[in-house]
């Protein structure tokens, strides 16, 4: 039974559920009577984040995290890969790319630079980001290619790439928030935020609210912009933790990476819905690459990498492969004007079910906006 945010259950229980923003703080326990408590999975109140035994607070996490992993990779090699459509060319379209630098966002880049775009590669390692970007306009004779700085565990340095973007005076086409990390051990962004929830999901809600101007001024009625936000299959065994989105009270990796990814497509359906409202002309979808042969598993532990190096050649995808329906979602003419979507393999398929629940997207929307200091209705 999933519970609605500040239902009906007691006083206490309430505030502490709207009220920890940070690293949580209070640990009082709830009265065994409080019915703010837990989905299956979902959004998870006091009752299941606190009361239940730390060793299932992070064998749970990990048994569903692995569980969605392998029967993606099942799924896979009984299903052909995605093959993208001839799709139209992009010539005076501008892109960024989070994380472009590698993966399946560089594959992303490669791809639509081909096309014609002026891609932007957003990362935080500008070694690796000017190799790469040589390395696209080698292949693609596309010199409209570059690196600009953002490392998205710093709310300064997503801030300084949105001035430096400014300054370049360019339109903004499409944004493509790719870049992401998994089962880090645990620690803070710059700003205190837990890294998987801090980077994969704050932000690219931050680098997202601050260049959507730029997204509505450069999107047309017959040529819409479009945000396309990279999720993952495990947000559906995610929960978003509203009363410790920092997993301060027990810290479980695989637990923390699938909340991120089940916020970024409550952010997503959230931020589509905005944009209908107030008419503009930009959409916001959400993707699923698939289980994809990349740096991402290099903090799986030694038997994970020992299975992965196994059976990567015949489960995986590879990122060519894992970048096909970002690159359709950022371009295709099928989804012109076609916005909250959860694409996968190119399809639209069904989120998780609470992921369409718009009391919990409006809050997790008023909760992030005060996290990074972002006017709430942006
Ligand atoms: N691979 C899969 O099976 C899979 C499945 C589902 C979803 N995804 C999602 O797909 C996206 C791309 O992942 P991938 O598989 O291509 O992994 P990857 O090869 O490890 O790429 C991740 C990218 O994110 C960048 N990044 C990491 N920390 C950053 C930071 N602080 N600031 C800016 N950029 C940062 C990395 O740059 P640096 O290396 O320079 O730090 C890298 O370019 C992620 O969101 C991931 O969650 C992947």
């Amino acid at each position: 039974m999933l519970v609605e945010p500040g239902g009906s259950g007691h006083t206490g229980c309430r505030l502490l559920l709207t009220g920890c923003v940070g690293p949580c703080q209070d640990m009082r326990p709830c009265p065994p009577s409080c019915s703010n408590g837990v989905s299956p999975l979902g959004v998870t109140g006091l009752l299941g984040s606190r009361t239940m035994n730390p060793l299932r607070r992070l064998l749970l996490p990990l048994l569903r995290v692995y569980y969605m992993g392998m029967r993606v990779a099942l799924e896979q090699l009984l299903r052909r890969a995605f093959t993208l459509p001839d799709l139209p060319m992009q010539h005076g379209r501008v892109a960024i790319i989070t994380g472009g630098s590698k993966g399946i966002g560089y594959c992303t880049a490669l791809h639509l630079a081909k096309l014609g775009m002026h891609v932007i590669i957003a990362g935080n390692h500008e070694s690796e980001g000017i190799d790469a970007v040589r390395q696209i306009q080698r292949c693609t004779q596309n010199t409209r290619v570059e690196f600009l700085c953002c490392d998205l565990t710093s709310m300064k340095s997503i801030r300084k790439f949105v001035q430096n973007f400014e300054a370049k005076n360019l339109d903004l086409h499409v944004l493509v928030n790719n870049a992401g990390v998994m089962l880090v051990s645990e620690r803070r962004t710059q700003d205190g935020f837990e890294e998987h929830f801090g980077l994969n999901y704050l932000g690219h809600f931050l680098l997202t609210n601050l260049l959507l101007k730029y997204l509505k001024r450069s999107g047309a009625c017959d040529n819409y912009a479009r945000v396309v936000t990279v999720s993952s299959a495990t947000h559906y065994v995610g929960e978003l933790n509203f009363d410790d989105l920092q997993s301060s009270c027990c810290y479980s990796p695989h637990g923390a990476y699938a909340q991120s990814k089940l916020a970024l497509v409550l952010f997503s359906y959230y931020l589509q819905n905005q944009l209908m409202t107030d008419g503009s002309h930009v959409t916001a979808n959400v993707v699923d690459p698939g289980v994809v042969n990349t740096d991402l598993y290099m903090n799986v532990n030694w038997a994970g990498r020992i299975v992965k190096w196994l059976t990567a050649w015949l489960l995986f995808k590879t990122p060519e492969e894992g970048a096909a329906t970002s690159i359709y979602a950022s371009v295709s003419s099928d989804l012109e004007g076609v916005g909250g979507c959860y694409l996968y393999n190119g399809q639209k398929e069904k989120s998780a079910d609470i992921s369409y629940n718009e009391d919990f997207q409006k809050r997790l929307w008023t909760e992030s906006s005060q996290m990074t200091g972002m006017p709430i209705s942006a």
